[in-house]
Order: C-alpha cells, then sequence, then structure tokens
C-alpha cells in the first residue's frame, strides 16, 4: 500500500552543485561555442540549398537565357532597325543593299517580338515572295532561335516557341509563309510579320498582309532590296516621309562591317551604274532606260486558271550557277501567251534543276524546250536526261548582228498585242514573281558610251532571256516573225537603216501633220527623201 507520505519520500531531492567561479566561466564558454557551432551548420545547410534552388530553377525557366539571347550586336542601320521597332512604329522598312544583314536582322527582331515584346495574339508570320526564297529565313530564325524552339513542325512550317517564365502556358507560334498566292494569306489578325525580300511580293499581298496586322495592332517588318519603283516605293518608302508610324532606314552594303572588304570588291564589280546603286545603296531607281515599258503589271498579270486540253505547252531555258537557272512554262491556247509557271533558282547542280523539271505538273504536256543557244554542254547533258531541249534560233536583221535586239522586239510586239476583247495577248500569271521582277527592272546599259544604249545591261536579265528564247524561236518557226520596225500591219520586209530612218521621219511628221500642218521649208527637207 502506497500512503501519500510514502510518495513524499520517495520524491528526489536535487541539490545545486555549487560551482566555482572558474568553472562556471568555462562551462559558459562552451555552451556558446556548442551554439556557435549549431549556427554555422545551420547556415552552411541553408545556403546549400539556396545553390540547388537556383539551379533548379533556371533549369525549368530559360527566361534568363532568353534575355541573353535576344539582343544581338548590331550594324548602325540594325540597331536604328531595331529602335525604330522598340519606338512602336507599325511599319518597319529595312532598305538594305545585297549581304547588308537584312534577313540577319530580320530573324532577330522577330525573335525579340516574342521574348521581349511578347506581341499578342500570339501568332507571328515570316513572309517571303516564293517557297524557295522562303527557305532563307527560315533557316535563319531557326538557327538563331536555337533551344528556343519548343518543336518544329516542319510540315506546317511552324515553329512553337518555349513559353516565357512570365507566361508558363503561352506557347508562341511563328509560321513561315510564301505570298505566291495571295488568298492564302487570308486570315485572322497576328501579333507581326516579317516579310524578307518584301520589294517582290505584289501589291494585292501587300494589302491583305498590312489588314492583318493593324486591328490588332501590330506591327510588319519589312528588309528587302528595293526592286524598282513598286507599291513598296508608293506606299511605304513615300509614305514614311510624312507619316510616323512608318519608318524606313537605309543600309548599303558598306555599312556592314562583318563583310570583308574582298566581298564589297567582288559585288561592286559585278553590277555597274543605276544597278549598283539599286543592288549596294539601296535607293529606289527611275524608270529610265527600262527595256520592257510596256510592261505594265496590273495589266499583264493574270490570275491562275485551268490549262485547255488543246494549248501548246513549251519552256524557255536559261542556264546558270551563281545567277540563277530559269525554266519558263509557257502556254498558248486562243492565240495568247500565258507565261503559267517559272523555276528560278541559283547555286544548284544541274542534275537538281532536271529533276524540278522533270517533276513539274506540266512536264508531260511540254513538248519542246528553248535553251540558251550558246549552252552547248548543259543542253546536251539535259537531252542524255531525256528532255527534249532545243537551241534558240537566232534571229538577225541587218543593222544589227545581235539577235537579242530581234528577240527584245518580239516580247514587245506581244506585250502590246491586244486580243478581241481587249486583253493583252502576253499574259504573266501571279505566280511567277521573278519574271515580274525582271520585267520591273530590264533596262539597257546608260550611255557611257557611243552605242553603249543598244545592249541591255547583264543583270536581272534571266528569266528575260529564258522568255525570249521561247517567244522568238516559236514566233520564227511558226512563220510569224516580223523584222524590226515592221508594224502589224505591214508587208513583210527587211528595211536598210536609210529606209528605216525615212520610215520613222516619216510617220514621225504624218503624225505631227494631224496635229499641225506643217510649216513649208522643213528643218530637215534632205531626210525626207521623196
Ligand atoms: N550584326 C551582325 N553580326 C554578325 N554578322 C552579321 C551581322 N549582320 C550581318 N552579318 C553577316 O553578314 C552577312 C550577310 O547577311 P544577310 O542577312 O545574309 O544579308 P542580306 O542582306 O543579303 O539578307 C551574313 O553572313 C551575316 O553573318
Ligand atoms: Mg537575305
Amino acid at each position: 500500500m502506497e500512503t501519500p507520505d510514502k510518495k513524499k519520500k520517495k520524491k528526489r531531492k536535487y541539490t545545486q552543485r555549487k560551482r566555482t567561479p572558474e568553472e562556471d566561466k568555462a562551462f559558459r564558454a562552451e555552451q556558446a561555442r556548442k551554439g556557435r557551432l549549431r549556427w554555422k551548420k545551420h547556415y552552411e545547410q541553408k545556403k546549400a540549398e539556396e545553390l540547388q534552388k537556383v539551379a533548379k530553377e533556371s533549369n525549368l525557366s530559360r527566361y534568363k537565357e532568353v534575355k541573353r539571347e535576344v539582343t544581338y550586336k548590331q550594324t548602325p542601320p540594325q540597331w536604328r532597325f531595331s529602335e525604330a521597332i522598340r519606338g512602336g512604329a507599325r511599319v518597319v522598312l529595312f532598305l538594305g543593299g545585297i549581304r547588308a544583314g537584312k534577313t540577319y536582322a530580320g530573324a532577330r527582331e522577330a525573335l525579340k517580338q516574342v521574348y521581349k515584346y511578347n506581341r499578342l495574339p500570339n501568332l507571328g508570320w515570316i513572309v517571303s515572295p516564293t517557297y524557295p526564297m522562303s527557305q532563307v529565313p527560315e533557316r535563319m530564325f531557326k538557327s538563331h532561335a536555337g533551344d528556343l524552339v519548343a518543336k518544329h513542325m516542319k510540315g506546317e512550317r511552324c515553329f512553337l516557341m518555349v513559353p516565357p517564365k512570365s507566361m508558363p502556358n503561352h506557347y508562341y507560334r511563328v509560321e513561315v509563309k510564301s505570298a505566291e498566292e495571295p488568298d492564302r494569306l487570308r486570315g485572322p489578325s497576328l501579333g507581326w510579320i516579317w516579310i524578307d525580300e518584301g520589294a517582290m511580293i505584289s501589291k494585292e499581298c501587300w494589302d491583305i498582309l498590312i489588314g492583318r496586322v493593324l486591328d490588332s495592332k501590330g506591327i510588319i517588318f519589312i528588309t528587302t532590296t528595293p526592286r524598282g519603283r513598286n507599291w513598296l516605293y508608293e506606299d511605304v518608302y513615300l509614305r514614311s516621309h510624312k507619316d510616323e508610324n512608318y519608318v524606313c532606314i537605309q543600309a548599303p552594303t558598306s555599312e556592314n562591317p562583318y563583310l570583308d572588304q574582298q566581298e564589297i570588291q567582288n559585288l561592286r564589280s559585278r553590277y555597274s551604274g543605276e544597278f549598283a546603286k539599286q543592288e549596294l545603296d539601296a535607293e529606289f531607281m527611275s524608270y529610265e532606260g527600262l527595256v520592257y515599258k510596256d510592261y505594265k503589271p496590273m495589266f499583264h498579270q493574270a490570275d491562275r486558271t485551268e490549262i485547255p486540253e488543246n494549248a501548246l505547252v513549251i519552256c524557255g531555258v536559261d542556264f546558270g550557277y551563281n545567277d540563277p537557272f530559269v525554266c519558263l512554262w509557257l502556254a498558248k491556247w486562243d492565240g495568247i501567251w500565258h507565261l503559267v509557271d517559272e523555276h528560278y533558282q541559283s547555286g544548284k547542280t544541274l542534275d537538281y534543276h532536271i529533276q524540278v523539271i522533270k517533276d513539274n505538273p506540266l512536264a508531260k504536256r511540254v513538248v519542246k524546250y528553248w535553251g540558251d543557244p550558246s549552252a552547248a554542254q548543259q543542253r546536251a547533258d539535259m537531252r542524255s536526261a531525256g528532255i527534249q531541249i532545243y537551241p534558240a534560233i537566232r534571229v538577225h536583221d541587218k543593222s544589227s548582228r545581235k539577235s537579242i535586239n530581234t528577240g527584245i522586239q518580239e516580247v514587245t510586239r506581244w506585250l502590246n498585242r491586244r486580243a478581241g476583247n481587249g486583253d493583252p495577248m502576253l499574259q504573266i500569271w501571279k505566280n511567277c514573281i521573278n519574271t515580274h521582277t525582271e520585267f520591273m527592272q530590264y533596262r539597257y546599259r546608260e550611255m557611257t558610251n557611243k552605242n553603249a544604249g543598244e545592249n541591255p545591261v547583264d543583270d536581272s536579265n534571266h528569266a528575260m532571256d529564258a522568255l525570249r528564247y521561247a517567244l522568238s524561236s516559236e514566233a520564227k518557226l511558226s512563220g510569224d516573225f516580223r523584222p524590226r520596225y515592221q508594224d502589224d500591219s505591214g508587208e513583210v520586209k527587211i528595211l536598210t537603216s536609210k529606209e528605216k530612218n525615212n520610215k520613222y521621219l516619216n510617220e514621225y511628221f504624218a503624225e505631227m501633220d494631224k496635229k499641225r500642218p506643217r510649216q513649208t521649208g522643213s528643218m530637215f527637207p534632205e531626210w525626207l527623201g521623196e
């Protein structure tokens, strides 16, 4: 039995041991040391944890890397370009010479749109005039974006971008488009559009594209070399002088310090006069000296239609490696020539071009190919690959030993002929963008020496040559060829240069006489002959 007494007895009694002052001091010191050790351990642990945490975070989100990557070292014009975009302009035109760094800057600004400006809606486009041309900016964008591309859907030509840290579920789409068919560019609004080589797309495409960013308060930036005074000159360049939402930056090739001088020299030697101004100094050329003045884009361009069964299909071929290789598909029905398709590409082997020609949907219907008469080797190679190619027929007239002028006359004649309903009898389908561009800028050499004005310059004449080969050879074959200075009504007769002069002057004065009867004592009585 336990009694409260017993319990009390069992209770232990503690007696505090008295420490001497020295002992007490040592004891306290020991306690303090242990405490410090504990804290030290705690801090070390915390530090280690923090280190781990940072590493983990930067693995999850590439935002920090992104910030580092979207900026790039710019040339002075590229800096002005990116400042204009940052400053809130709606349409920014980067006019650059060849190799001035246009595509380079465009790809980087496009990536900035995604990560720096977060331009909404989260869809942006990279537009090029044709499919082959669109591969350049696509490759440039892909190599620059690197890891930031979460997924590249090659079939759709679309990039899904890694979301930034601030918006983890925000997948930005960047799509690559070519502007061959305007209707494919219609759709909902876009955050931004980058057009590479924009001067080559049609006005129709431009109007559609600008409509797609204006309602979403988006931005269009164009990187291009000028191509004659087309819509780009009027709608963007001239407008940039008075509208503050439009900005134009000009970048001559020589302002790209990343090119070596030798390369610039090589480019300089390839171009002359006005062409150098356009291709290297990025200036708009005037219309003077144009070979095909009669080519009117709005009038001669036509939409795609069905090619009838009975149409005659032929091709014109101009060879080139550094210069583009060109094959044009022409179809003639109801007496009207239609330029229905083009293949225009440089830097590829002949085998590649042969494959492209054979793969063309019209390949089975082509009756004959007319090739450059001076390129015997290439023609032989194509023949052995099973392509029926013939040397284009050279047609000389008496006054000039060169056949090029007669060929140009023939093309001009087709440009000027009208069908019964007023349609042009040479129609260029809208998908033939490169031919269109060459029509706009094929020009005569400048009048530096006596005879220079007679011959066109050697640039931008590739599609023009192919077209000339095909049309003049066909005309010669069908007996429908008229020598120089012969109009549609006149009988076929080759004129001497004196007769030509007289004919011209007679016509000229007859024309003037209609307006105002000639005074007696003309200025050139002896020229009038009879
Ligand atoms: N800011 C830059 N930094 C480094 N290299 C550059 C820069 N800008 C242009 N380049 C170089 O200049 C060359 C021409 O650029 P590119 O954009 O292809 O010319 P283009 O104007 O013909 O599109 C490329 O090889 C590119 O690497
Ligand atoms: Mg380029």
